[in-house]
């Protein structure tokens, strides 16, 4: 796949009413709007994003994937955010409010997104983890395969998968991991949509065996470099590896527990 790139025209734009409260303030939107990663993650959505979807958002942080939603033309979303942060939680709380309701609306839950799914009594269209994967699945009560089944429960039939993050190629010298520790410390001071743990350490082909283990079907699978400078900056090793699955319906009838859902809200 190609990657999106300012020698391209954005199909979607990116205002700044719609964006600056989560990335905290209009001057900062530069960054996002330059980051490869958040340019492909957004680009995917807006392939996928459907009218009146229901979204649940694990480890939202600021709630920017509302923000992209409202702003690649989304129509009578519901969005729940779930985030472990407090201080994420009361931002992204500000940051729906702000956006418009024809287009989003919904909730930010504050907890641990595998508790959170854990006790989901609800099904999604489309959940969403980018940027907070592999902190969800370190916290995961019973590992990253019982996460991928809990996710994968919550989605409804057809629903769709889109999972992103950051991940240090296992080719990297030390030398080379101890750059991207250093300058995702750095990062964090403007990056700011949430709480930012540095790159972790899973192979990326992880995702595929954790959500196609579980009777998830990928659908699509891209890869990015993880800021538009990573190349200049030497951290070649550091890519962004971003994933859809789909819930396909015949593993869906299969679902022992499908009948037993009980459709409450949250
Ligand atoms: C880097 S931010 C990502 C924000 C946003 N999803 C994005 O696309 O940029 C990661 C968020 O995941 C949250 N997080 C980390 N571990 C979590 C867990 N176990 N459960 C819920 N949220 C968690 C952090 O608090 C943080 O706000």
């Amino acid at each position: 796949m190609t990657l999106s790139s300012d020698r391209r025209a954005d199909v979607f734009p990116w205002p700044a009413a719609l964006y600056a409260h989560s990335v905290g303030g209009a001057d900062r939107l530069g960054v996002f709007r330059h980051n490869p990663t958040v340019r492909l993650y957004r680009e995917i959505l807006a392939r996928h994003l459907r009218p009146g979807m229901t979204v649940l958002d694990l480890g939202c942080g600021h709630a920017i994937g509302s923000c992209h939603l409202a702003a690649i033309d989304g129509e009578a979303l519901e969005y729940v955010g779930v985030d472990a942060n407090e201080e994420a939680c009361a931002r992204a709380r500000e940051v729906l409010a702000r956006l418009p309701a024809a287009r989003i609306r919904g909730q930010v839950v504050r907890s641990d997104a595998d508790a959170f799914l854990s006790g989901a009594t609800r099904r999604f269209d489309l959940v969403l983890c980018n940027h907070g994967l592999q902190a969800c699945l370190r916290a995961a009560a019973g590992g990253p395969t019982a996460f991928g089944q809990r996710v994968a429960a919550t989605l409804g039939i057809d629903g769709l998968l889109i999972v992103g993050d950051v991940f240090i190629d296992e080719r990297a010298t030390p030398q080379e991991m101890q750059r991207i520790h250093d300058y995702a410390a750095r990062a964090t001071t403007y990056l700011r949509t949430g709480v930012h743990d540095p790159p972790g350490s899973l192979p990326s082909l992880e995702i595929d065996a954790i959500f196609s283990g579980v009777g998830l079907r990928l659908v699509e699978r891209h890869d990015a470099p993880w800021f538009a400078l990573s190349a200049y900056e030497g951290l070649q090793r550091a890519r962004y590896a971003l994933c859809v699955f789909v819930r396909a319906a015949d593993r869906a009838a299969d679902d022992p527990t499908a009948s037993d859902r009980r459709p409450a809200a949250i």
